[in-house]
């Protein structure tokens, strides 16, 4: 009986990204969403909500390593990506895992994308999952070998949910695909079907006593997969406004450094420490739950302007917000410097 309850709390269905951001925002005590700061940002969206930079068509210029969106090469890399598209920073800030590829060197996780596009290239048929299913730890290393002694981090977690993700594909039609279609392109089924089957997608947590997630890698593939259909002039995906942002380390940076979040001081104290945090713990989640939320404030504010001023409504979504916010903050990186980032060793991002 007592099992059977204790099943029945681990089973339950967590919270939906955008309901588990509300939720830590309600009750977060060390990050704070600055409404003053949610404006300004909108107001800055507002003003460039014409340009390209907030459309997903942009794709292939902000993935400049993957195969063309429209040969299907593009789905499988970014299917791939995606599966390892996690924990990427240094341990000592000094000893960079870097990439060359094509006389350009590499960083962080683009260093991933460098090493899938020159296996590719050297004929290793890393994008197809009756490979990748199979692939030993040993070739999985020489395809993210780095150029020196600084190796990627995490290659034993990489190559554990590779080669889980390609077998769940082989029993699935043998493709993306294949596995996705019997969402039929709706972006919320589509989240909810990869995380459904695959478990290293399943970023979430607990936070006072309810069951919440995030899933940053589950809806960046969705949101790859559309920026692919929309370059191929197919990106008609419905529900796309179940995405949320992608709760990752650099876009709450970006927030804070732009006024519209808010660590407290002892946060701050504990990030410029470089103090690790466990994935799960209760700072870690409200650093994630609190940018979902943010991102969600400044969408709703920018579609209030878009309407009281334009008398129009706006379908710039959080998805393409988060787009534009990466960029900006790789760009700003240097002015931003002060800001500390979390660091959290995982699989989730
Ligand atoms: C990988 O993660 C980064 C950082 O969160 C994100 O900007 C990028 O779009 C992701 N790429 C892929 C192909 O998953
Ligand atoms: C690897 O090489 C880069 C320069 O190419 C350098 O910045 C980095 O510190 C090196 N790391 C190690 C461990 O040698």
């Amino acid at each position: 009986m007592w099992l059977f309850v204790v099943v029945a709390v681990l089973m339950k269905t967590p919270l939906p990204p955008r309901e588990s951001g509300c939720f830590v925002a309600e009750h977060s005590q060390d990050v704070f969403v600055e409404e003053g700061g949610v404006q300004r940002v909108a107001e800055m969206l507002y003003a460039l909500r014409k340009s390209e930079d907030l459309t997903a068509s942009g794709w292939k210029k902000a993935n400049p390593l993957a195969p063309s969106p429209t040969s299907d090469h593009a789905i499988n890399w970014v299917f791939v990506v995606d599966t390892m598209n996690f924990s990427f920073w240094p341990e000592q800030e000094a000893q960079q895992c870097e990439v060359t590829y094509r006389s350009v060197t590499y960083r962080g996780y683009m260093t991933l994308c460098a090493a899938i596009t020159r296996a590719m290239e050297e004929g290793i048929p890393i994008t197809d999952p009756a490979y990748f299913s199979q692939i030993s730890v040993e070739e999985l290393g020489h395809v993210l070998r780095s150029d020196n002694n600084t190796f990627m981090p995490m290659l034993e977690e990489r190559h554990q949910v590779l080669t889980e993700a390609g077998r769940i594909l082989l029993q699935n039609g043998g493709s993306f695909r294949s596995f996705i279609s019997p969402a039929g392109n709706d972006a919320k089924k589509m989240v909810e079907l990869i995380v459904e089957k695959l478990p290293s997608y399943r970023d979430e947590a607990t936070y006072k006593d309810k069951r919440i997630s995030f899933y940053k890698r589950a809806q960046i593939l969705v949101a790859d997969f559309w920026g692919i259909m929309e370059a191929r002039g197919a990106g008609d995906i419905p529900n796309l406004d179940f995405l949320t942002m992608f709760a990752d380390y650099r876009v709450p940076q970006a927030l804070v450094h732009l006024g519209a979040l808010r660590y407290s001081e002892t946060l701050m104290e504990t990030l410029r420490n470089g103090e690790l945090l466990r994935s799960g713990d209760r700072r870690e989640v409200e650093i994630r739950g609190c940018s979902i939320w943010c991102v969600e404030r400044i969408k709703a504010y920018l579609w209030s302007l878009v309407k009281e001023r334009d008398d129009q409504s706006c379908n710039i979504n959080s998805a393409v917000i988060d787009f534009y916010l990466w960029p900006y903050a790789k760009l700003h990186h240097e002015e931003m410097a002060h800001i500390p980032i979390h660091h959290t060793r995982c699989i989730y991002y």
